[in-house]
């Protein structure tokens, strides 16, 4: 194990993502948790979807896109259902808190952007649920601090993002995943190997990739 000075702020980085990860660890992947259905009607995901893309700056597909945002919500709503965090927070954290980057690099304020987009996006739907909306920008807000004290709704958005860091080279580190859930082996070896292809949930396949700004 790295000295803790040298633990990196979310994860330890690796030489070699390309293999996955079940391969590289041995790992036989166990009984995911179950994935509840998607809290967003069809529609109403597509007016956000096309409305984040008007004003998105880099690749819808880059590596803080539209494939990223689906492996997110997908982890999200899994650890939800053990959790017990907010499924429609976890989903709506999911679409906007990579939504307003400006580079793929360092962008310390690119939370904070997205969570005003999602406020004047999706206030109205919070009325009369003051607290959901609140942890939702929350957790846009903080989800790259590396904090991991959190209410469970925002500590389990925060577990669904870190679960996709592989993607970026940077092995996700159980001491810096909020929620037991997430810190299960099987499930870290599950979302090591999707983030290293670049999976897309079957989900997010019709739609999600060709949606016009318009
Ligand atoms: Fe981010
Ligand atoms: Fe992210």
């Amino acid at each position: 194990m790295l000295a803790p000075a040298l633990q990196p702020t979310q994860g330890t980085r690796v030489s070699d993502p390309g293999l996955p990860t079940a391969l590289r660890w041995g790992v036989v992947l166990p009984e995911l948790p179950p994935r509840p259905g998607l809290p967003l009607q069809p529609d109403e995901l597509r007016e956000l979807l096309c409305a984040i893309r008007r004003q998105y700056r880099l690749s819808w597909e880059g590596i803080h896109g539209v494939g990223h945002w689906a492996r997110v919500l997908d982890a999200g709503l899994r650890l939800a259902s053990v959790t017990g965090a907010d499924p429609e927070v976890v989903a709506l954290f999911a679409l906007f808190h990579d939504a307003c980057r400006r580079n793929d690099g360092y962008d310390p304020q690119h939370g904070a952007r997205g969570a005003d987009l999602a406020a004047s996006l999706v206030a109205p739907r919070f009325e009369g649920r003051t607290h959901q909306l609140e942890l939702l920008l929350e957790a846009c807000t903080h989800h790259t601090g590396g904090r991991t004290d959190a209410d469970v709704t925002v500590a389990t958005c925060w577990d669904a993002d870190r679960l996709d860091l592989l993607r970026v080279g940077i092995h996700p580190s159980p001491r810096k995943l909020c929620t037991a859930a997430a810190r299960d082996p099987g499930l870290i070896a599950w979302a090591n190997d999707r983030a290293v292809r670049d999976h897309v949930p079957g989900f997010a396949r019709d739609g999600w990739l060709t949606v016009s700004p318009a």
